[in-house]
Protein backbone atom coordinates (compact mmCIF):
# COMPACT_ATOMS: atom_id res chain seq x y z
CA UNK A 1 0.00 0.00 0.00
CA UNK A 2 2.78 2.31 -1.00
CA UNK A 3 1.37 4.52 -3.36
CA UNK A 4 -1.22 5.19 -0.47
CA UNK A 5 0.40 7.88 1.93
CA UNK A 6 -1.60 6.91 5.10
CA UNK A 7 -4.37 9.49 5.91
CA UNK A 8 -3.55 12.07 9.07
CA UNK A 9 -5.31 11.22 12.17
CA UNK A 10 -7.74 14.28 11.77
CA UNK A 11 -9.19 12.49 8.56
CA UNK A 12 -11.98 10.79 10.69
CA UNK A 13 -13.00 14.41 11.39
CA UNK A 14 -13.06 14.99 7.62
CA UNK A 15 -15.06 12.01 7.01
CA UNK A 16 -17.50 12.45 9.40
CA UNK A 17 -18.18 15.75 7.91
CA UNK A 18 -18.05 14.33 4.42
CA UNK A 19 -20.60 11.63 5.16
CA UNK A 20 -22.89 13.40 7.31
CA UNK A 21 -23.97 15.75 4.51
CA UNK A 22 -25.40 12.35 2.62
CA UNK A 23 -29.11 12.23 2.95
CA UNK A 24 -29.64 14.61 5.74
CA UNK A 25 -33.39 15.81 5.61
CA UNK A 26 -34.35 19.74 6.30
CA UNK A 27 -35.37 18.79 9.65
CA UNK A 28 -31.67 17.60 10.02
CA UNK A 29 -32.68 13.60 10.26
CA UNK A 30 -31.04 10.85 7.85
CA UNK A 31 -32.98 9.47 4.55
CA UNK A 32 -30.47 6.36 4.27
CA UNK A 33 -32.38 3.66 2.92
CA UNK A 34 -31.39 0.49 0.87
CA UNK A 35 -30.91 1.47 -3.23
CA UNK A 36 -32.18 4.72 -2.58
CA UNK A 37 -30.29 7.99 -3.85
CA UNK A 38 -28.85 8.63 -0.46
CA UNK A 39 -27.44 5.36 0.34
CA UNK A 40 -26.30 5.06 -3.19
CA UNK A 41 -24.67 8.30 -2.37
CA UNK A 42 -22.96 7.07 1.12
CA UNK A 43 -21.97 3.73 -0.81
CA UNK A 44 -20.04 5.51 -3.56
CA UNK A 45 -18.27 7.72 -0.74
CA UNK A 46 -17.37 4.41 1.13
CA UNK A 47 -15.73 2.86 -2.02
CA UNK A 48 -13.70 6.22 -3.00
CA UNK A 49 -12.60 6.46 0.70
CA UNK A 50 -11.52 2.43 0.49
CA UNK A 51 -9.81 2.85 -2.83
CA UNK A 52 -8.13 5.87 -1.93
CA UNK A 53 -6.47 3.44 1.04
CA UNK A 54 -5.63 0.95 -1.48
CA UNK A 55 -8.16 -1.02 -0.02
CA UNK A 56 -9.72 -4.04 -2.41
CA UNK A 57 -13.47 -3.50 -2.44
CA UNK A 58 -15.97 -5.92 -3.43
CA UNK A 59 -19.64 -5.83 -3.58
CA UNK A 60 -20.88 -9.27 -2.57
CA UNK A 61 -24.28 -11.42 -3.66
CA UNK A 62 -26.09 -9.62 -1.22
CA UNK A 63 -25.06 -5.76 -1.87
CA UNK A 64 -22.69 -5.72 1.28
CA UNK A 65 -19.29 -4.05 0.70
CA UNK A 66 -16.19 -5.46 1.57
CA UNK A 67 -12.68 -3.39 1.79
CA UNK A 68 -9.59 -5.53 2.29
CA UNK A 69 -6.59 -4.37 3.49
CA UNK A 70 -4.66 -7.46 2.65
CA UNK A 71 -7.19 -8.79 0.15
CA UNK A 72 -9.72 -11.33 0.84
CA UNK A 73 -8.92 -14.54 2.49
CA UNK A 74 -8.92 -16.96 5.10
CA UNK A 75 -9.17 -16.30 8.78
CA UNK A 76 -9.92 -12.72 8.64
CA UNK A 77 -10.84 -10.04 11.38
CA UNK A 78 -13.65 -8.15 10.04
CA UNK A 79 -15.24 -5.06 11.53
CA UNK A 80 -17.45 -2.19 10.09
CA UNK A 81 -21.39 -1.30 10.59
CA UNK A 82 -24.02 0.01 7.94
CA UNK A 83 -24.87 3.12 6.17
CA UNK A 84 -28.74 2.55 6.08
CA UNK A 85 -30.78 4.98 8.33
CA UNK A 86 -34.51 4.83 9.98
CA UNK A 87 -36.84 6.60 8.35
CA UNK A 88 -35.30 10.80 9.81
CA UNK A 89 -32.66 8.96 11.51
CA UNK A 90 -29.67 10.01 13.56
CA UNK A 91 -26.26 10.65 11.98
CA UNK A 92 -24.16 7.74 14.29
CA UNK A 93 -25.97 4.78 14.29
CA UNK A 94 -24.28 2.68 11.62
CA UNK A 95 -22.00 5.45 10.06
CA UNK A 96 -20.07 5.67 12.94
CA UNK A 97 -18.94 1.60 12.82
CA UNK A 98 -17.93 2.40 9.40
CA UNK A 99 -16.13 5.77 9.75
CA UNK A 100 -14.50 4.56 12.71
CA UNK A 101 -13.24 1.10 10.53
CA UNK A 102 -11.33 3.26 8.38
CA UNK A 103 -10.16 5.42 10.46
CA UNK A 104 -9.00 2.36 12.44
CA UNK A 105 -7.56 1.33 9.48
CA UNK A 106 -5.60 4.56 8.96
CA UNK A 107 -4.31 3.94 12.71
CA UNK A 108 -3.33 0.35 12.68
CA UNK A 109 -0.91 1.43 9.43
CA UNK A 110 0.34 4.65 10.84
CA UNK A 111 1.30 2.23 13.69
CA UNK A 112 3.03 -0.23 11.62
CA UNK A 113 0.76 -2.84 13.44
CA UNK A 114 2.13 -6.44 12.83
CA UNK A 115 -0.79 -8.43 10.17
CA UNK A 116 -0.81 -11.86 10.02
CA UNK A 117 -4.50 -12.19 8.56
CA UNK A 118 -6.56 -10.00 6.37
CA UNK A 119 -8.73 -7.40 7.41
CA UNK A 120 -12.17 -6.13 6.21
CA UNK A 121 -13.96 -3.13 6.58
CA UNK A 122 -17.36 -4.39 6.01
CA UNK A 123 -21.02 -2.22 5.09
CA UNK A 124 -23.85 -3.97 5.61
CA UNK A 125 -26.58 -3.26 3.18
CA UNK A 126 -30.41 -2.81 4.51
CA UNK A 127 -29.59 -2.73 8.83
CA UNK A 128 -32.58 -1.01 9.57
CA UNK A 129 -35.58 -1.76 7.38
CA UNK A 130 -36.66 1.74 7.18
CA UNK A 131 -37.28 0.99 3.35
CA UNK A 132 -38.26 -2.72 3.09
CA UNK A 133 -39.62 -3.55 6.57
CA UNK A 134 -36.88 -6.38 7.77
CA UNK A 135 -33.74 -5.45 9.54
CA UNK A 136 -30.61 -6.78 9.03
CA UNK A 137 -30.93 -7.92 5.36
CA UNK A 138 -27.63 -8.16 4.24
CA UNK A 139 -26.45 -9.85 7.09
CA UNK A 140 -29.85 -12.18 7.23
CA UNK A 141 -29.11 -13.06 3.32
CA UNK A 142 -26.10 -13.90 3.87
CA UNK A 143 -26.24 -15.71 6.73
CA UNK A 144 -29.10 -17.89 5.35
CA UNK A 145 -31.97 -16.17 7.78
CA UNK A 146 -34.12 -15.40 5.18
CA UNK A 147 -35.03 -16.93 2.01
CA UNK A 148 -33.99 -14.28 -1.16
CA UNK A 149 -37.15 -14.84 -2.78
CA UNK A 150 -39.01 -13.55 0.23
CA UNK A 151 -36.40 -10.17 0.44
CA UNK A 152 -36.97 -10.06 -3.69
CA UNK A 153 -40.31 -9.94 -2.65
CA UNK A 154 -40.49 -7.23 -0.30
CA UNK A 155 -42.24 -3.96 -1.25
CA UNK A 156 -41.41 -0.64 0.04
CA UNK A 157 -44.67 2.62 0.60
CA UNK A 158 -44.00 2.79 -2.95
CA UNK A 159 -44.99 -0.41 -4.26
CA UNK A 160 -41.29 -1.03 -5.76
CA UNK A 161 -40.03 -4.09 -4.65
CA UNK A 162 -36.81 -4.98 -3.18
CA UNK A 163 -35.36 -6.52 -6.37
CA UNK A 164 -36.29 -3.78 -8.78
CA UNK A 165 -35.10 -1.47 -5.95
CA UNK A 166 -31.58 -3.63 -6.65
CA UNK A 167 -31.58 -3.76 -10.01
CA UNK A 168 -31.69 0.09 -10.20
CA UNK A 169 -28.90 0.17 -8.09
CA UNK A 170 -27.04 -1.38 -10.38
CA UNK A 171 -27.09 -4.95 -8.99
CA UNK A 172 -28.23 -8.31 -9.65
CA UNK A 173 -31.19 -9.50 -7.28
CA UNK A 174 -31.21 -12.72 -8.79
CA UNK A 175 -28.04 -13.52 -7.20
CA UNK A 176 -28.83 -13.07 -3.37
CA UNK A 177 -28.55 -15.79 -1.33
CA UNK A 178 -26.52 -17.46 1.64
CA UNK A 179 -22.54 -16.69 1.43
CA UNK A 180 -21.38 -19.80 3.26
CA UNK A 181 -18.00 -18.58 1.81
CA UNK A 182 -17.97 -14.65 2.76
CA UNK A 183 -18.88 -16.34 6.55
CA UNK A 184 -16.27 -19.30 6.22
CA UNK A 185 -13.54 -16.30 5.32
CA UNK A 186 -13.97 -14.51 9.05
CA UNK A 187 -12.30 -15.45 12.08
CA UNK A 188 -13.92 -12.49 14.02
CA UNK A 189 -16.33 -9.75 13.65
CA UNK A 190 -16.25 -6.40 15.88
CA UNK A 191 -18.86 -3.80 15.33
CA UNK A 192 -18.32 -0.45 16.62
CA UNK A 193 -21.44 1.46 17.07
CA UNK A 194 -23.05 4.49 19.26
CA UNK A 195 -24.54 3.75 22.44
CA UNK A 196 -28.46 3.31 22.09
CA UNK A 197 -29.38 4.93 25.31
CA UNK A 198 -27.65 6.69 28.66
CA UNK A 199 -25.77 3.93 30.24
CA UNK A 200 -21.97 5.07 29.95
CA UNK A 201 -22.64 8.56 30.42
CA UNK A 202 -22.87 8.29 34.42
CA UNK A 203 -19.48 6.25 34.32
CA UNK A 204 -15.78 7.94 33.39
CA UNK A 205 -15.95 5.55 29.90
CA UNK A 206 -16.20 6.71 26.61
CA UNK A 207 -16.20 3.29 25.42
CA UNK A 208 -18.10 -0.01 26.41
CA UNK A 209 -18.51 -3.59 25.16
CA UNK A 210 -21.63 -4.97 24.56
CA UNK A 211 -22.70 -7.74 26.57
CA UNK A 212 -26.52 -9.27 25.11
CA UNK A 213 -28.68 -8.62 22.49
CA UNK A 214 -32.25 -8.68 23.61
CA UNK A 215 -34.40 -11.14 22.09
CA UNK A 216 -36.73 -8.78 19.65
CA UNK A 217 -38.63 -8.69 16.59
CA UNK A 218 -41.63 -7.54 14.29
CA UNK A 219 -45.55 -8.30 14.15
CA UNK A 220 -47.77 -6.83 11.76
CA UNK A 221 -51.28 -6.29 13.25
CA UNK A 222 -54.20 -6.59 10.25
CA UNK A 223 -57.61 -5.03 11.31
CA UNK A 224 -60.50 -5.21 8.28
CA UNK A 225 -63.52 -3.42 9.23
CA UNK A 226 -65.89 -1.75 6.26
CA UNK A 227 -65.54 2.06 5.32
CA UNK A 228 -68.41 4.19 5.47
CA UNK A 229 -69.15 7.69 5.89
CA UNK A 230 -67.71 9.74 9.08
CA UNK A 231 -71.10 11.97 9.48
CA UNK A 232 -73.95 9.64 8.46
CA UNK A 233 -72.78 6.10 9.51
CA UNK A 234 -74.25 5.53 13.03
CA UNK A 235 -71.84 4.68 15.65
CA UNK A 236 -73.38 1.31 16.79
CA UNK A 237 -73.47 0.04 13.38
CA UNK A 238 -70.05 0.87 12.10
CA UNK A 239 -67.46 -2.13 12.06
CA UNK A 240 -64.25 0.58 12.26
CA UNK A 241 -60.61 -1.42 12.16
CA UNK A 242 -59.34 1.66 13.99
CA UNK A 243 -60.98 0.80 17.33
CA UNK A 244 -59.37 -2.24 17.65
CA UNK A 245 -56.20 -1.13 16.74
CA UNK A 246 -56.28 2.01 19.26
CA UNK A 247 -57.33 -0.73 22.48
CA UNK A 248 -54.00 -3.27 20.95
CA UNK A 249 -51.90 -0.36 21.10
CA UNK A 250 -52.44 0.68 24.42
CA UNK A 251 -52.76 -3.22 25.68
CA UNK A 252 -49.02 -3.50 24.35
CA UNK A 253 -47.95 -0.87 26.46
CA UNK A 254 -49.26 -1.51 29.23
CA UNK A 255 -48.43 -5.51 28.41
CA UNK A 256 -44.84 -4.51 28.00
CA UNK A 257 -44.54 -2.40 31.24
CA UNK A 258 -46.00 -5.47 33.16
CA UNK A 259 -43.75 -7.52 31.98
CA UNK A 260 -39.94 -5.34 32.11
CA UNK A 261 -40.76 -5.94 28.17
CA UNK A 262 -40.50 -2.82 25.14
CA UNK A 263 -43.24 -3.04 22.70
CA UNK A 264 -43.42 0.30 20.34
CA UNK A 265 -46.33 0.87 17.20
CA UNK A 266 -44.62 3.43 15.32
CA UNK A 267 -45.34 2.55 11.95
CA UNK A 268 -49.14 2.81 10.85
CA UNK A 269 -51.18 2.64 7.30
CA UNK A 270 -54.50 3.32 7.08
CA UNK A 271 -56.88 2.58 4.31
CA UNK A 272 -58.49 4.61 2.79
CA UNK A 273 -56.82 7.04 4.90
CA UNK A 274 -59.77 9.51 4.38
CA UNK A 275 -60.74 12.04 7.34
CA UNK A 276 -64.41 11.82 6.50
CA UNK A 277 -64.21 8.16 6.15
CA UNK A 278 -64.45 5.02 8.48
CA UNK A 279 -60.94 3.55 7.56
CA UNK A 280 -61.37 -0.03 5.88
CA UNK A 281 -58.38 -1.08 7.06
CA UNK A 282 -55.35 -0.67 9.75
CA UNK A 283 -52.03 -2.40 9.14
CA UNK A 284 -49.69 -1.50 12.32
CA UNK A 285 -46.13 -2.91 12.98
CA UNK A 286 -45.60 -4.09 16.50
CA UNK A 287 -41.68 -4.06 17.28
CA UNK A 288 -41.53 -6.09 20.74
CA UNK A 289 -38.00 -6.21 22.61
CA UNK A 290 -37.45 -8.55 26.11
CA UNK A 291 -34.45 -9.50 28.31
CA UNK A 292 -35.87 -12.81 27.84
CA UNK A 293 -37.32 -15.01 25.31
CA UNK A 294 -40.07 -16.29 27.08
CA UNK A 295 -41.06 -12.89 28.28
CA UNK A 296 -40.93 -11.66 24.66
CA UNK A 297 -43.22 -14.58 24.13
CA UNK A 298 -45.99 -13.62 26.93
CA UNK A 299 -46.13 -10.12 25.28
CA UNK A 300 -46.85 -10.52 22.08
CA UNK A 301 -49.33 -13.44 22.32
CA UNK A 302 -51.18 -10.74 24.95
CA UNK A 303 -51.53 -8.46 22.57
CA UNK A 304 -52.38 -11.12 19.59
CA UNK A 305 -55.33 -11.65 22.60
CA UNK A 306 -56.04 -8.06 22.99
CA UNK A 307 -56.45 -7.50 19.11
CA UNK A 308 -58.50 -10.29 18.86
CA UNK A 309 -60.90 -9.58 21.67
CA UNK A 310 -60.80 -5.99 20.66
CA UNK A 311 -61.68 -6.44 16.81
CA UNK A 312 -64.44 -8.82 17.79
CA UNK A 313 -66.08 -6.82 19.85
CA UNK A 314 -66.33 -3.80 17.15
CA UNK A 315 -67.20 -6.69 14.14
CA UNK A 316 -63.77 -6.09 13.08
CA UNK A 317 -61.01 -8.87 11.38
CA UNK A 318 -57.79 -8.69 12.77
CA UNK A 319 -54.65 -10.89 12.38
CA UNK A 320 -51.37 -10.85 13.60
CA UNK A 321 -48.38 -11.99 11.53
CA UNK A 322 -44.90 -12.51 12.46
CA UNK A 323 -42.32 -11.17 9.96
CA UNK A 324 -38.93 -11.22 11.74
CA UNK A 325 -37.53 -12.51 15.36
CA UNK A 326 -34.15 -12.40 16.54
CA UNK A 327 -33.51 -14.44 19.65
CA UNK A 328 -30.71 -13.68 22.35
CA UNK A 329 -27.64 -12.67 21.10
CA UNK A 330 -25.01 -13.69 24.15
CA UNK A 331 -21.14 -12.12 22.98
CA UNK A 332 -19.13 -14.68 23.23
CA UNK A 333 -17.62 -13.90 26.87
CA UNK A 334 -13.94 -15.00 25.56
CA UNK A 335 -14.04 -12.00 22.81
CA UNK A 336 -16.38 -9.80 25.14
CA UNK A 337 -13.88 -9.99 27.96
CA UNK A 338 -11.00 -9.86 25.55
CA UNK A 339 -11.72 -6.52 24.33
CA UNK A 340 -12.63 -5.25 28.05
CA UNK A 341 -9.19 -6.28 28.63
CA UNK A 342 -7.85 -4.35 25.30
CA UNK A 343 -9.87 -1.35 26.21
CA UNK A 344 -9.09 -0.96 29.89
CA UNK A 345 -5.16 -0.44 28.91
CA UNK A 346 -6.63 3.25 27.51
CA UNK A 347 -9.83 3.93 30.24
CA UNK A 348 -10.30 5.58 33.17
CA UNK A 349 -10.87 2.78 35.40
CA UNK A 350 -9.95 -0.82 34.67
CA UNK A 351 -13.82 -1.80 34.90
CA UNK A 352 -14.43 -1.33 31.15
CA UNK A 353 -18.30 -1.43 31.64
CA UNK A 354 -20.50 -4.62 29.69
CA UNK A 355 -24.13 -3.57 28.39
CA UNK A 356 -26.97 -5.20 27.41
CA UNK A 357 -28.91 -3.49 24.20
CA UNK A 358 -32.49 -3.92 23.17
CA UNK A 359 -31.10 -2.88 19.96
CA UNK A 360 -30.55 -5.06 16.68
CA UNK A 361 -27.18 -5.16 14.90
CA UNK A 362 -25.29 -7.30 11.99
CA UNK A 363 -23.00 -8.56 14.55
CA UNK A 364 -26.33 -9.79 16.66
CA UNK A 365 -27.09 -11.71 12.94
CA UNK A 366 -23.55 -12.72 12.33
CA UNK A 367 -23.09 -14.02 16.33
CA UNK A 368 -24.70 -17.07 15.37
CA UNK A 369 -21.83 -18.15 12.54
CA UNK A 370 -18.83 -15.94 13.40
CA UNK A 371 -17.49 -15.15 16.92
CA UNK A 372 -18.52 -11.10 16.71
CA UNK A 373 -18.36 -8.66 19.37
CA UNK A 374 -19.32 -4.84 19.98
CA UNK A 375 -17.69 -1.64 20.92
CA UNK A 376 -20.32 1.62 22.05
CA UNK A 377 -19.37 4.39 22.13
CA UNK A 378 -21.07 7.45 24.87
CA UNK A 379 -24.34 9.07 23.88
CA UNK A 380 -24.93 11.69 26.44
CA UNK A 381 -28.58 12.62 24.93
CA UNK A 382 -29.17 8.28 24.89
CA UNK A 383 -31.27 8.95 22.21
CA UNK A 384 -31.24 6.89 19.08
CA UNK A 385 -33.17 6.41 15.85
CA UNK A 386 -33.84 10.46 16.32
CA UNK A 387 -31.62 13.68 14.86
CA UNK A 388 -30.79 14.08 18.54
CA UNK A 389 -28.48 10.71 18.79
CA UNK A 390 -25.32 11.83 19.82
CA UNK A 391 -21.54 11.44 20.35
CA UNK A 392 -19.14 13.93 21.93
CA UNK A 393 -15.80 14.06 18.85
CA UNK A 394 -13.41 13.08 21.34
CA UNK A 395 -15.38 10.47 22.37
CA UNK A 396 -15.49 8.91 18.88
CA UNK A 397 -12.13 9.32 18.39
CA UNK A 398 -11.44 7.23 21.93
CA UNK A 399 -13.77 4.48 20.12
CA UNK A 400 -11.75 4.80 17.09
CA UNK A 401 -8.33 4.47 19.14
CA UNK A 402 -10.32 1.36 21.14
CA UNK A 403 -11.32 -0.25 17.54
CA UNK A 404 -7.70 0.15 16.29
CA UNK A 405 -6.22 -1.89 19.88
CA UNK A 406 -8.97 -4.36 19.40
CA UNK A 407 -8.01 -4.78 15.87
CA UNK A 408 -4.70 -5.02 16.82
CA UNK A 409 -5.05 -7.51 19.40
CA UNK A 410 -6.87 -9.69 16.73
CA UNK A 411 -4.58 -9.41 14.68
CA UNK A 412 -1.49 -10.66 16.41
CA UNK A 413 -3.49 -13.42 17.08
C1 LIG B 1 -32.11 -1.45 14.75
O1 LIG B 1 -31.29 -0.62 15.04
C2 LIG B 1 -33.06 -1.87 15.72
O2 LIG B 1 -32.66 -2.28 16.81
O3 LIG B 1 -34.23 -1.74 15.44
MN1 LIG C 1 -30.53 1.38 14.35
MN1 LIG D 1 -26.98 0.39 13.88
MN1 LIG E 1 -29.50 -1.67 14.59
Amino acid sequence: MKEHPVPAPGDFDRMWAELAAVGRGAEGGYHRHAWNGADTEARAWFVQEACARGLDVRTDRNGNLWAWWGGPGPGAVATGSHLDSVPSGGAFDGPLGVVGALAAVDELRRRGAARSRPLAVVVFAEEEGGRFGLPCLGSRLTAGEVSPERVRGLTDASGTTWAQAMERAGLDPEGIGPDPEALARLDVFVELHVEQGRALEDTPHPVGVAGTIWPHGRWRLDFTGRADHAGTALLGGRRDPMLPFARTVLAARELAGRHGARATVARVEVDPNGTNAVPARVTAWLDARAADGDVLEKVVAGVGEAAEAAAREHGVASAVTGESLTPLVEFPEGLRDRLAAVVAAAAPTPRVPVLPTGAGHDAGVLAAHVPSAMLYVRNPTGVSHSPREWARPEDCHAGVAALADVLQDLLAR
